[in-house]
């Protein structure tokens, strides 16, 4: 597999992107936001210029690795890909209609999955002329440092594709576990409460977010705190997750969603991507949003 399309430029999209050319794979990167895509292009020269500085790839590399993703205007280009991995906005009528105009480009060997972090791949699948052909590849944020990657099969999904994905993220330097398609997967699952407790802690003004963050830091010996991390992933992103695992889990309580993450998500306080969320990201000094 060599030709990799990515549909969606945003955090993840880029993200993959880089993995899949760092890996001398050719990438097709397409995003219906074009000003999004030359953002994140400008984001990855960076990225790869500070890894040239670092000593990790040398400069003619950091460019071999640059050109080799070519950004598309269109779907149209994706026609000789030999897998898409789609990493657009988290909502399922918007990936299935997308879904539904590649399959009518893309060749019939053609591999098509999803970076979905929790809708059903069995139901994204089912709305496919092929459903056999579709399977999950979700990533973590950051992509290119984060290891793990859930490959996740739905009920439609050939029998032996799971195992070809595992082959290929073995051969991009990744640590694959197979899922079992339920609402959040492994990871976002375990996840949910993680969030979810500490959103309740601050809406019940028992702990401001800078203080949970510091103790899960500090006390805990954890990277980041849950509001730096959803401050990474996105506040939206990290809002529409929620709410699908809980729809799924048929309204169980214990994933329920914070009405404060809903509001952030409704006036675009989306973390680290617009610069405010938790904290402010507008300024050199990181600081709590007023
Ligand atoms: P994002 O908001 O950073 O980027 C999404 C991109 O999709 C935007 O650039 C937008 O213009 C584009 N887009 C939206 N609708 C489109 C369409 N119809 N056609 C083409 N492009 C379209 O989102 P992010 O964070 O990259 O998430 C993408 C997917 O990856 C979601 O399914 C999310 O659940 C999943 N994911 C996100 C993680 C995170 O930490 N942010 C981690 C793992 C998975």
């Amino acid at each position: 597999m060599n030709k990799i399309g990515i549909i969606g430029s945003g955090t993840m999209g880029i993200g993959i992107a880089q993995v899949a050319a760092m890996n001398q794979c050719n990438v097709f990167l397409y995003d219906q936001n074009a000003e999004q895509t030359e953002k994140s292009l400008e984001g990855l020269q960076k990225v790869l210029t500070r890894l040239v500085e670092k000593n990790k790839i040398g400069f003619e590399e950091s460019e071999n690795i640059y050109n080799r993703i070519k950004f598309c205007t269109e779907l149209k280009d994706f026609k000789d890909c030999d897998l898409v991995i789609e990493a657009i906005i988290e909502n399922k009528e918007i990936k299935t209609k997308v879904f539904q105009q590649l399959e009518e480009i893309v060749s019939e060997d053609c591999i098509i999955s999803s970076n979905t972090s929790s809708i059903s791949i069995t139901s994204l699948s089912s709305e496919l002329k092929n459903p056999k052909r579709f399977i999950g590849i979700h990533f973590f944020n950051p992509a290119p440092l984060m290891p793990l990657v859930e490959v996740i099969p739905g009920l439609l999904t050939e029998k032996n594709l799971a195992e070809e994905i595992v082959s290929l993220m073995k051969s991009w330097g990744k640590i694959p576990v197979i899922a079992k398609d339920v609402p959040g997967f492994i990871v976002n699952r375990i996840a949910r409460p993680f969030y979810g407790e500490a959103l309740r802690i601050a809406e019940e003004n028992i702990a401001t977010p800078e203080q949970i963050d510091d103790a899960m830091r500090t006390l805990g010996n954890f990277k980041m705190g849950p509001f730096e991390l959803m401050d990474l992933i996105g506040i939206d992103v990290n809002f529409s997750v929620t709410k699908t695992v809980y729809a799924d889990y048929f309204f169980d309580p214990k994933y329920k969603p914070s009405l404060l993450q809903q509001r952030m998500s409704e006036a675009k306080l989306h973390g680290r991507k617009t610069r405010k969320g938790f904290y402010d990201y507008s300024e050199n000094a990181i600081k709590p949003t007023p």
